[in-house]
C-alpha cells in the first residue's frame, strides 16, 4: 500500500516514515527542505534497508501535486506534516505562517480529491485548547482562540479539514500532538533545529554538550508544585507510531467520506521543565547549567492530555517514559557531534 508522506524528512515525518517502511508500506516523501536536510533520506535507508521515493517540491505549487498524484497513481493515503511550527517566527511572520500552512493544506485537499484519495492525517496540536480549564484535557474541551499565528494555523486547518470531510469524499484523522522530543533509538534521526533551539529539549541536550553555555527555564513562579510550567512529553517514536494505527483505523473504515476525527496524542503524564531537567541529568549523568528567567510569552501555565480516545479507538498508547525521551535526544545529540554521522556527510 502506497502512502504520501508531506514533510517526511522532517522531525515527525522521518520518523513516521520509518515506522511506515518497516511495516512494508511503500511510501512517497514530499519535502521542499525548508526546515530539513536531504541527508535524512540515507538516514532512513540505513535504518530500514529501504528508500522512500522523494521529491523535492513545495506543497503551494499545485500543479506540482498534480504531477506528483499523475505519476505516483495508488496513493491510499496522505499523511500531511509538512508545515512551519516556531510559534515566536509566526508572530514576526504571520502571512508567511498563513500563506505556507494553509494555502499548502488547501492545494494539497484539492489535489487528493481530484485524484480521487480518500485517507488523510492531519498534524494538529494541544496548542487548540489554548489553556486549559480542566486537566487532564480531553478532545471535547472546547477549542479557543489561538494565541499564535502558528496555533492558529492548526485551529483553521482542522477547521478545513472537518469542513471539506462533511461534503467530499474525504475521511480524515486530526492527531493533537502534545510535546513530541526524543529521537529514533539508532541516533539516525532526530530532531535538528536550524540556528539557536526554541523548543525545551533541543535546548536541554545542546546546552549539555557544550553548544550553549545555560538554559533559561521561562518561570519559576508558576502555580504548578516546582513553580515551573508542566507539559505532557511525548517520544517521537510512539508519536510516529500513533500515525500508523490512525492510518489503520482509516483505511478499514467502511465509509465513503463524512469523517473527521480528533485523538490526543500524548503520554497523560504531566511533567514540569525542572522535571525534564532532572530527568536528563538523573538518565545521562550530564550536568545542565540553567538559571531562571521570566515567562515566555504566550506559555500556558500547563497541559496534559486525557488520552482513553487514542487507547480505546486507535489502540495506541504511549510506551516510553520520559527517561527513555531524554536519553536518545542526548544519544543523537552526541551522535551528530561525530563528523562521520550519516547527517553531517
Ligand atoms: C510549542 C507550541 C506547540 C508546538 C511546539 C513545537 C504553543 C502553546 N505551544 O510548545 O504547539 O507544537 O512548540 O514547536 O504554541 N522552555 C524553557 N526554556 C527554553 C525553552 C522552553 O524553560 O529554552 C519551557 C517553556 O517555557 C515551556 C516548556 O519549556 O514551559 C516547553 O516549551 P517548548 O518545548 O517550546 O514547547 P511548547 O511551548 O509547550
Amino acid at each position: 500500500m502506497k502512502i504520501l508522506v508531506t514533510g517526511g524528512l522532517g522531525f515527525i515525518g522521518s520518523h513516521t516514515t520509518v515506522e511506515l517502511l518497516q511495516l512494508g508500506y511503500d511510501v512517497v516523501v514530499v519535502d521542499n527542505l525548508s526546515n530539513s536536510r536531504i541527508s535524512v533520506l540515507d538516514a532512513i535507508e540505513d535504518i530500514c534497508g529501504k528508500r522512500p521515493v522523494f521529491y523535492e517540491l513545495d506543497l503551494r505549487d499545485q500543479s506540482a501535486i498534480e504531477n506528483l498524484f499523475e505519476n505516483e497513481k495508488d496513493i491510499q493515503g496522505v499523511i500531511h506534516f509538512a508545515a512551519f511550527k516556531a510559534v515566536g517566527e509566526s508572530v514576526e511572520m504571520p502571512l508567511a505562517y498563513y500563506e505556507n500552512n494553509i494555502s499548502a493544506l488547501i492545494s494539497l485537499l484539492q489535489c487528493m480529491m481530484a485524484a480521487d484519495i480518500q485517507n488523510f492525517i492531519f498534524s494538529s496540536s494541544c496548542t487548540v485548547y489554548g489553556e486549559p480549564s480542566s486537566l487532564p484535557i480531553s478532545e471535547d474541551a472546547p477549542v479557543q482562540k489561538a494565541e499564535s499565528p502558528y496555533g492558529n494555523t492548526k485551529k483553521v486547518g482542522e477547521e478545513i479539514v472537518r469542513d471539506s470531510a462533511a461534503v467530499h469524499e474525504l475521511k480524515a484523522i486530526s492527531l493533537r500532538y502534545f510535546n513530541p522530543v526524543g529521537a529514533h533509538q539508532s541516533s539516525k534521526i532526530g530532531e535538528l533545529p536550524s540556528g539557536i533551539p526554541q523548543n525545551l529539549v533541543p535546548f536541554v541536550t545542546q546546552t549539555a554538550a557544550g553548544i550553549r553555555s545555560e538554559l533559561k527555564v521561562f518561570g519559576n513562579d508558576y502555580p504548578t508544585p516546582d513553580g515551573t510550567a508542566i507539559r505532557d512529553y511525548i517520544h517521537v517514536v510512539d508519536l510516529a507510531k500513533a500515525h500508523i494505527k490512525a492510518l489503520e483505523r482509516l483505511i478499514e473504515m467502511q465509509a465513503d467520506g463524512g469523517v473527521f476525527e480528533t485523538f490526543n496524542i500524548g503520554t497523560g503524564a504531566g511533567n514540569s521543565v525542572l522535571e525534564v531537567i532532572n530527568a536528563f541529568e538523573k538518565t545521562t549523568g550530564v550536568k545542565v547549567p540553567y538559571s531562571f528567567a521570566p515567562r515566555r510569552k504566550g506559555d500556558i501555565i500547563q497541559i496534559f492530555a486525557h488520552t482513553n480516545k487514542a487507547t480505546d479507538i486507535l489502540g495506541w498508547k504511549a510506551e516510553c517514559s520520559l527517561d527513555d525521551m531524554m536519553r536518545d535526544a542526548w544519544n543523537f545529540q552526541q551522535a551528530l557531534a561525530d563528523p562521520e554521522h550519516i547527517l553531517n556527510v
